[in-house]
């Protein structure tokens, strides 16, 4: 495919990202799905992948919902038109679709949710509905008309419906006919309808962002059970005062029992909590269990050797080490691999000389199969 780029309006971080849909036509030029509707049925059989159909109308029930893994038979009995087949996470099995990932250098890597890719006949829509997260709707083949909503939130009224949100009132402001290699951005709760003018294949570049209460409650269980289990408070003479009437927690008790969740909750550990957090595989590991004898021959022979497609990266630089993440795991390392790190979080290969310096560090991924070798 070539060097690709995604053509973003020069004031797109300070205007749109979070803020306002836009319209970007041929984002990517000349862009054409990696992936068919073929390659799509194709990879929603398969057992490990996360994939729906959605039907519209033709069966019994409007909005029909099936869930994955699915028999090839599934797809001759479709309806001729208003069905979407969605596939998560195709970015972990194709890597020219993994490859559009890097292609927002602005937004961190944890950010990155999946790239999700979905094939429509005619007619086919998921129905009007909003997402929690950012998305770049990234037109791969064929011709979709994207109809664009108000702002909406979870006070919105929705459709009954055991399983799709999908909105009881949809109120257009704008509608776009998107051309393979036309983005359409649409930030957070944003009302979306996108529906299939011809058979068309749809990107969804998707980004997430946890919610406050995931980073209150993660950090606090994984800091707590690294705690000594008898730790616990003790009063202080203050607290034993003869005015005190015996119903009454003191304003200065609140302040010290807050203090003391505040000593253990320290930053240092709230960091190393999150890099695990922020690094965890989307879907189990399944890695290729291979001894060190392995790994070392594999990249003696030159087998080329970077991280996986559906392996996490991050780091975290500071003051006397670089805490790389991967899949969770926090791999402290001497702040001389920075420049080793760096690479490796941008998805570069492995050098034969990344063996020989960064050892440990190269087996250690490798054998938690955060590492692929072709
Ligand atoms: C689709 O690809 O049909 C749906 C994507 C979305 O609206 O989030
Ligand atoms: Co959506």
């Amino acid at each position: 495919m070539g060097a690709m780029k995604f053509n973003l309006p020069a004031d797109f971080y300070a205007r749109y990202w979070q803020r306002e849909p836009v319209l970007i036509r041929q984002a990517i030029e000349n862009f054409r799905s990696p992936v068919s509707g073929d390659d799509l049925a194709g990879l929603a059989c398969m057992e490990e992948v996360e994939s729906r159909i959605i039907i519209e109308k033709g069966c019994a029930m409007p909005w029909e919902v099936r869930h994955g893994p699915f028999a090839e038979e599934t797809f001759n009995s479709l309806p001729e038109t208003h069905w979407t087949l969605l596939v998560q996470a195709v970015d972990h099995w194709d890597d020219e679709i993994a490859a559009l990932r890097r292609l927002f250098p602005n937004i961190a890597n944890w950010r990155l949710d999946d790239v999700m890719v979905s094939y429509a006949a005619v007619g086919g829509s998921v129905g009007p509905h909003f997402d929690s997260y950012d998305v770049f709707l990234l037109q791969g083949i064929g011709r979709r008309r994207w109809r664009l909503g108000g702002r909406v939130d979870s006070n919105t009224p929705l459709r009954q419906h055991p399983e799709l949100r999908l909105l009881k009132s949809f109120e257009e402001t704008h509608d776009y006919l998107l051309e393979p290699g036309d983005a359409l951005y649409v930030p957070p709760n944003v009302a979306h309808w996108g529906i299939a003018e011809t058979e068309c294949v749809t990107l969804s570049i998707g980004f997430r962002a946890p919610l406050i209460s995931e980073l209150l409650e993660g950090s606090a269980a994984a800091i707590s059970s690294e705690l000594p289990p008898d730790l616990r408070y003790t009063d202080q003479l203050s607290d034993l005062s003869e005015t005190l009437h015996a119903g009454e927690i003191t304003a200065e008790l609140v302040v010290r029992l807050h203090e003391l969740v505040r000593e253990y909750s320290t930053q240092e550990a709230f960091a190393r909590w999150f890099g695990s957090f922020a690094t965890e595989r989307k879907y189990p590991a399944d890695p290729e269990q291979l001894t060190n004898r392995e790994i070392v021959e594999n990249i003696q022979r030159g087998k080329s050797c970077r991280t996986r497609n559906d392996s996490r990266f991050a780091f975290l630089v500071r003051e006397s080490a670089i805490d790389l993440f991967a899949d969770g795991t926090r791999f402290e390392c001497p702040l001389e691999a920075a420049e080793f790190i760096r690479r490796l979080c941008s998805d570069a290969a492995l050098q034969q000389s990344d063996l020989q310096s960064w050892r440990d560090i190269v087996l250690g991924l490798a054998a938690q199969g955060s590492l692929a070798f072709n």
